[in-house]
């Protein structure tokens, strides 16, 4: 079926199925395009928090559609490629989670929103790159935290708020790899262009950076910057937001290796518009969670929730 076809067809289904589509960022522009709500993290979270939908079709990875199934149990949650999951999320098995918190007691748990719901159920309170600064500064400067699972946006954090929280060993496969040397280069080659960098990225892209902040972040500082040139180090799939936005500014994107000019993440790009029409024309590939993980994954969530509430971040 043509892509045409299929929005058309999953216009629909939608309809008839009280169903929406949330996308992230990372998606493709079609998908992007034909979804009901595209946003970061956080803002995908408060989204599937507050629908009434029956069915919620998550276009992103599994720890987004478990995190919308423990805000949403009464929806089913359907993600149109199970294999869409997260190097983040894997690298923090809870077994292996579980002997790092027991080796720091009297620590408090702070996880990055990727990560599985098990983990989340270990957890004192969840964030995204958009609250993380907010949600560790809620806790006294005394306090002893552990960080998990990305160790760089850990190790921005610290920077930022001059704690010294300890650090679970994690990266993101897609922003670890950008490289410091080839940023240099294309800054030398583009001298007026500002960088932009998500904080899953290493320590020394974000020492180079402009702006450090989330897929949301980074789309506003574009959107709102009288610069009209950025160099773009995070995945290729927020482009498309940030050309809309900004029609006549120009956006390179810091390329992940010397046979592309992308940086595409694997799983989130799993997810296509065929994908999308046959889970939810069938409703296959839903998420479950036990009510013991919904009750226990919804308490740091919710405290995460609440904060941003406070500081007005969406
Ligand atoms: P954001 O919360 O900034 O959208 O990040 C999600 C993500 O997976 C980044 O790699
Ligand atoms: Fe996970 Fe990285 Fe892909 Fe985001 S870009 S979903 S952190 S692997």
């Amino acid at each position: 079926m043509d892509n045409m076809l299929l929005v058309k067809k999953i216009a629909e289904l939608k309809k008839k199925k009280n169903a929406i589509i949330l996308a992230h960022f990372y998606q493709t522009s079609d998908i992007q395009d034909m979804a009901d709500f595209v946003g970061d993290s956080l803002a995908l979270a408060q989204q599937a928090e507050k629908t009434d939908a029956d069915i919620i079709v998550f276009a992103g990875v599994h720890f987004m559609a478990e995190t919308a199934k423990a805000l949403n149990p009464n929806s089913k949650v359907l993600l149109p490629d199970l294999e869409a999951g997260c190097s983040l999320a894997e690298s923090a098995p809870a077994d292996k989670f579980k002997d790092f918190l027991d080796e720091h007691p009297g620590h408090k748990v702070i996880s990055y929103i990727n990560c599985t719901a098990a983990l989340k159920t270990m957890t004192d309170i969840v964030c995204t790159s958009s609250n993380a600064v907010q949600i560790v500064e809620s806790y006294d400067k005394e306090q002893k935290i552990i960080f998990g699972p990305d160790k760089n946006l850990g190790d921005y954090i610290n920077k930022i708020t001059g704690r010294n929280m300890v650090l679970w060993n994690g990266t993101c496969e897609v922003h670890d790899i950008l490289e410091a040397e080839k940023i240099v280069e294309m800054k030398i080659q583009n001298p007026e262009a500002k960088l932009v960098a998500h904080p899953e990225c290493a320590p020394a892209v974000l020492e180079l950076a402009d702006y450090v902040g989330s897929t949301s972040g980074i789309l506003n500082f574009t959107a709102n910057s009288d610069n009209q040139n950025f160099i773009v180090a995070t995945e290729s799939g927020i482009l498309h937001q940030m050309q809309k936005q900004s029609p006549n500014k120009k956006f390179i994107i810091v390329p992940s290796d010397e046979t592309c000019s992308c940086n595409d993440c694997p799983y989130m790009k799993l997810i296509t518009m065929q994908k999308i029409y046959d889970c939810l024309l069938n409703e296959t590939n839903e998420i479950t969670l036990t009510e013991d993980v919904i009750s226990k994954s919804l308490i740091p969530i919710n405290r995460m929730l609440e904060i941003s509430r406070k500081h007005k971040i969406i």
